[in-house]
């Protein structure tokens, strides 16, 4: 809008000044001290010194030729060449009334692009915990702001639904039926297959407590072994042969695998529907088995791979200084290899396989610009050794898609380390949901006794859930973050209660209006004066911009940051500016500016996956 005008008018003057500068480094940005203006440029600086050009002359140079007295005042230069935009009360008033007449808050990309975001992406047979909120709440927050951008977005919830494990959990599952328990119908399938996920590991990794106690489970059952006791060893052969004939395919181990998933995708739906998740595609690792033994001979074929040790493996190509390769890793001083894994020396294939197979699949199936991994920041190494090996393997293809790791931080607990229950266990996330509500609960019926039972669970339910997804996404993602309800759910600071309160305040006045017979007139244009309005009105300009900035490097908390200052400028325009009191066309003006700033804050939090309430 305005700003993008800005920018387009410096760009035209600063490539007929510095016809080589590289324009796509000429940026306007919003002001950060509005002391100086609403929006600034220190593009000058950077294309100057790289000229060894005086700055301040190129400024003057650039604002001699610069003509936008059609919506801002004199343009400024400040300190060492800044250049700062003030925007002329008309021009924001006119702007605004664009933007609040308009169907869509948002101008749509000029060119659209396609993304695939791959997020949450939970593993099968494990309950859901509370990190799992990370990948699931940055990744739905990303696809929402794109898709509000008006990008086509293709999500993609890569399940863990392959694996070694498997062995484990079949033998755990046999053992289970043959001592008369159904995991199946059990009230909670997923913490039963998490207990005898757990046991046979123990047993299988020498626990003689856990031997024993299988050996009971077993005893006079058609599983015995032959010589009526399984050992350490004889276990380890049964699960290697579970896996194997669940990878022949046939038979009772895959109808049990089928249901080890479905049991799963059970759970993980329960947890997505609460937090208003959706995903377009749900293909598991699984999916990609019939192309992985392909894969990994073109890659041999191609030189890429070779076999190492018995396995198959992509070892550096030594174009990178080794600081930088992730092939490689520094022991006792020196570069050794650490090369990526592609096949087991049993024949297996390894997660990079699958992710191999993965991008081959979404750019044949989709075409997509760009695809996101939005994955915990440990997993680093293994997407750069991904992107490494997809660009080798396909030159063609990886240059046309930029694929790109979205990592984040862990979430601590007040003693600084990775947050557990009070007795040390995994937080699971549906229980961490449930007393979010519960609290939530507490503390609306402490602010508002006159709400009814439907509307305190509903209330409990939007506030609590929006709290925890809130708190994760305000952090930068890459730092860590201590979990704190008292934080989060605070009517103060910057949380989604204080938000979502804000946001029934902005409501209540038209409530309030409809009681006195006051109609919203939306051929009433905005016409903002007084300061505390002025600078309402200035920000709410921005809510494009800073989605936009959100997608640059995929950092909703650039979105959250924005809202938290909405909500407070919102407030001082209120303190200061009666709306319902004063006279039209003033009252249809500040009724209309009301009006915006409510659909921009909902739309925001929207956009962050949370939702808002008329009243609470
Ligand atoms: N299931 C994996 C895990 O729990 C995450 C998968 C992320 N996506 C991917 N394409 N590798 O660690």
């Amino acid at each position: 809008m305005l700003h993008h005008e800005l920018e387009i008018q410096l760009k035209a003057v600063v490539a007929k000044i510095v016809p080589d500068a590289d324009l796509a480094s000429v940026l306007v940005r919003p002001c950060p001290d509005p002391k100086f203006g609403d929006y600034q440029s220190s593009a000058l600086m950077a294309i100057a010194k790289a000229r060894k050009m005086n700055p301040r002359q190129l400024a003057t140079q650039v604002v001699e030729q610069l003509d936008v007295s059609r919506s801002c005042e004199k343009v400024e230069i400040a300190g060492p060449g800044f250049l700062n935009f003030r925007i002329k009360h008309t021009a924001l008033n006119e702007t605004l009334n664009k933007i609040a007449g308009a169907d869509q808050l948002v101008e749509p990309a000029a060119k659209p692009k396609t993304y695939v975001i791959d997020f949450s992406s939970p593993n099968v047979a494990k309950p859901m915990h509370v990190g799992h909120i990370r990948s699931t709440g940055i990744g739905d927050a990303i696809q929402r702001v794109l898709r509000l951008l008006g990008h086509n977005v293709i999500t993609d919830n890569h399940i863990g639904d392959w694996g070694t494990q498997f062995g484990i959990l079949l033998v755990g599952w046999a053992t289970a039926s043959v001592s008369g328990e159904d995991i199946a119908e059990a009230t909670d399938p997923i913490e039963r297959l998490n207990f005898w996920y757990k046991e046979l590991h123990a047993a299988c990794s020498g626990d003689e407590g856990a031997v024993e106690r299988l050996n009971q489970k077993l005893e006079g059952t058609n599983l015995q072994s032959s010589d009526n006791r399984f050992h350490q060893t004889s276990l380890q052969d049964w699960v290697r042969q579970e896996l194997v004939r669940l990878q022949q395919g046939k038979g009772q181990q895959r109808q049990i695998w089928e249901s080890i998933r479905e049991i799963s995708q059970k759970q993980f739906d329960e947890i997505y529907s609460r937090l208003g998740v959706k995903f377009d595609q749900t293909l598991g690792e699984s999916f990609y088995n019939p192309q992985l033994a392909g894969v990994v001979e073109d890659l041999q074929k191609r030189g890429i791979a070779r076999e190492s040790e018995g396995a198959v493996a992509v070892f550096s190509d030594g174009s990178m200084p080794p600081k930088e390769d992730p092939f490689l890793v520094s022991r006792d001083g020196e570069w050794v290899p650490d090369p990526a894994l592609i096949r087991k020396r049993d024949g297996g294939f390894n997660y990079m396989t699958t992710d191999l197979a993965t991008i081959d699949y979404r750019l044949k199936t989709w075409s997509p610009d760009e695809i996101v991994y939005v994955v915990d920041d440990r997993q680093g190494p293994h997407f750069k050794k991904l992107f490494l090996t997809f660009a080798r393997w396909q030159p063609d293809a990886a240059a046309k898609v930029k694929l790109r790791h979205v990592g984040f931080g862990k979430i601590l607990g007040d003693d600084g380390k990775p947050f557990k229950t009070r007795s040390g266990d995994t937080v699971k996330l549906g229980d961490l949901l449930d007393e979010a509500e519960q609290r939530a609960r507490k503390i609306v019926e402490e602010k508002n006794q006159s709400l009814s039972e439907a509307e305190r669970r509903e209330v409990a339910r939007v506030v609590g859930i929006g709290a925890i997804k809130y708190a994760d996404l305000a952090p930068n993602r890459q730092t860590d973050y201590v979990f704190s309800w008292d934080k989060m759910l605070a009517f103060q600071g910057n949380t989604a209660p204080y938000l979502q309160y804000a946001y029934t305040r902005i409501r209540s006045i038209f409530r309030k209006a409809a009681e006195d017979g006051i109609a919203v007139d939306a051929a009433v244009p905005i016409a903002a004066t007084e300061p505390d309005e002025l600078a309402l009105a200035k920000h709410l300009l921005n809510f494009g911009l800073t989605l936009e900035y959100v997608v640059e490097d995929y950092r909703p908390n650039y979105l959250c940051s924005y809202l938290y200052e909405l909500a407070g400028f919102y407030s001082r325009f209120y303190e200061s500016c009666p709306v319902l009191k004063s006279d039209e066309p003033q009252r249809g003006s500040r009724l209309r500016l009301c009006e915006l700033a409510g659909r921009i804050l909902k739309q925001g939090l929207n956009a962050l996956g949370i939702e808002t309430l008329e009243q609470m």
